[in-house]
């Protein structure tokens, strides 16, 4: 079947009317679910899947299957799936479920038997005949890690991972990817045992996030940021990620994996190498990678020594926050009374390249922080000379990229108070992109499905990339165990404890936003 004319628009659109744009042709396709009986299928994938099939995207020939190894139905499936995309969709999407409902099947079958995956071919070329999807597959990996390996292996022995003629096979892998950077390599041996990396796409939701792409946007579509984007002119970037939500019922997990597993080794990771990187050659999935992976490179791992002094870790305690009486983190369901897991870090980093020599970045995500928010700011240095209110320094100028919520972009600078005096305060520029675009912006998932179905790897996380920020990641983690010191703690509902003041250095403040 040819080419459909479903197409993605990564433009940049003003409101004055321009509007750079580049338009992508979506081939037909199926894509099989892994644990498709869980969470992610339910709550995001379909719904998101929804979302491309609302805006036109998805192309006519296309199907899901599901495959777990639950005793459901096509029916049940399906059942499932429309409560789900009613729950969790886009408005108006039920509908384009209800349309698409016949597209939908579910297989049977244990993740490590063999026959499955032969059943699972025959019934791909069936789809393939009825549905017109064109021999192309995307596999999804939605189970939990320890699933992956069997799945690739069968993947693997029954063929289903090559590539024949023009017909495409491509695995898609949920986070976490591994725990450290031993696990980490071996979960890409074994990727690559059965794909070839072109055809691996890693998820990070935060790439997927408009804000977050904007970061590339901003940067290298316009002619003012950049020239201002080094070590001369910026004092520090802080980038934060803060959740008012605690750990809930994901106490179990969240002990084993502490915030700096579960948002620093890969969302703020992945928000730094796009703030910091070189202007790539052209915005294709390895040059853009290229400059990413090599600011991590340019990150030292550190010194158990160095440890205490470059980042704190504290876990919330019990406190009265949002009119509610809220746990402490040793109190949450399935977390230990003498756990140090930390759920909030701040780390210092330095990138030791031209551009960036002498400005610290400073990484910060918490859980049970006083609001959800995630931004970059980038702070300037001060004017060189005072000539205002008698030398006295105003607060320095931010450029704030506000990822979520409230997305947009502000810059605080000082103006002049109107009267017959000198006096200068800040004030803001602010751009909003709900007034400036309006309309419904797309869930991160949708942009990802969207971009793994036209084989566009730039907004997934490379293997060199994952392995890199493991091995920052991992010498911090093995600070903390050789380190004598505790985590500190912090009230629920507050900006983290009182040391994390002390790791930025004199003249500067965490913001609170
Ligand atoms: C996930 C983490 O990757 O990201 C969660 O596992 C976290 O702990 C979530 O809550 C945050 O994502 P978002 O898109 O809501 O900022």
């Amino acid at each position: 079947m040819a080419d459909t004319t479903a197409s993605s628009a990564t433009g940049l659109a003003n409101p004055l009317g321009d509007e750079l744009r580049t338009t992508r042709s979506v081939k037909p396709c199926v894509v099989v679910i892994f644990g498709a009986t869980g969470d992610l299928t339910k709550r995001k994938l379909v719904p998101s899947l929804m979302g491309l099939a609302k805006d036109g995207l998805l192309p006519p020939g296309f199907a899901v299957v599901g495959f777990a190894r639950r005793n459901w139905t096509d029916e049940s499936f399906r059942t499932e799936l429309a409560d789900g995309v009613r729950q969790f969709g886009r408005p108006d999407t039920p509908a384009h479920f209800d349309a698409l409902a016949d597209a939908f099947t579910f297989h049977q079958s244990d993740f490590g038997d063999r026959a499955g995956y032969e059943s699972l071919k025959a019934k791909l070329e069936q789809i393939d005949r009825q549905r017109g999807t064109a021999g192309n597959r995307i596999f999804y990996l939605a189970t939990p890690p320890s699933s992956y390996s069997a799945i690739l292996q069968n993947l693997a022995a029954t063929g289903l991972s090559k590539e024949t003629g023009d017909h495409f096979a491509r695995v898609i892998v949920e986070k976490p990817f591994g725990r450290d950077i031993h696990t980490a390599v071996a979960l890409n041996d074994q990727v690559r045992a059965a794909f070839h990396e072109r055809q691996v796409f890693r998820i990070d939701h935060y790439l997927g996030k408009e804000t977050v792409q904007n970061i590339l946007a901003l940067r290298f579509a316009n002619g003012i940021f950049e020239p201002l984007w080094n070590e001369k002119f910026v004092d520090h970037v802080q980038i934060t990620v803060a959740e008012s939500i605690g750990v809930g019922s994901r106490g179990g997990y969240f002990e084993e994996s502490g915030i700096i597993r579960d948002m620093i080794q890969n969302h703020l990771m992945q928000v730094l190498t796009l703030v910091a990187m070189e202007p790539p050659a052209a915005i294709t999935a390895d040059a853009v990678r290229d400059e990413k992976v090599k600011v991590l490179h340019a990150i030292r791992s550190f010194k158990p020594e160095e440890i205490d002094e470059a980042t704190v870790r504290a876990q919330y305690t019990r406190a009265s926050f949002g009119g509610e009486d809220v746990k402490g983190y040793r109190d949450e369901e399935g977390v230990p009374k003498d756990s140090v897991t930390e759920t909030y870090a701040a780390v210092r980093l330095e990138i030791n390249n031209w551009r960036w020599a002498h400005t610290p970045f400073f990484l910060r995500a918490g859980k049970r922080l006083p609001r959800r928010v995630t931004e970059v700011a980038i702070t300037f240095k001060q004017p060189p000379h005072l000539l205002f209110e008698g030398g006295k320094p105003l607060q320095p100028n931010v450029l704030l990229l506000r990822i979520q919520p409230d997305e947009g972009v502000a810059l605080r600078f000082g103006a002049k108070v109107p009267g017959p005096d000198v006096r200068i305060r800040d004030v803001r520029m602010d751009f909003r992109y709900g007034t400036a675009f309006g309309g419904e912006t797309a869930d991160a998932y949708e942009r990802l499905l969207l971009d793994s179905m036209l084989g566009d790897g730039t907004l997934f996380a490379r293997a060199d990339e994952v392995e890199e920020a493991w091995r920052i990641v991992d010498s911090i983690v093995n600070g903390w165990k050789q380190s004598k010191r505790r985590p500190d703690e912090h009230a629920a509902g507050t900006w983290g404890p009182e040391r994390a003041d002390a790791l930025l250095g004199p003249g500067r403040s965490w913001r609170k936003p």
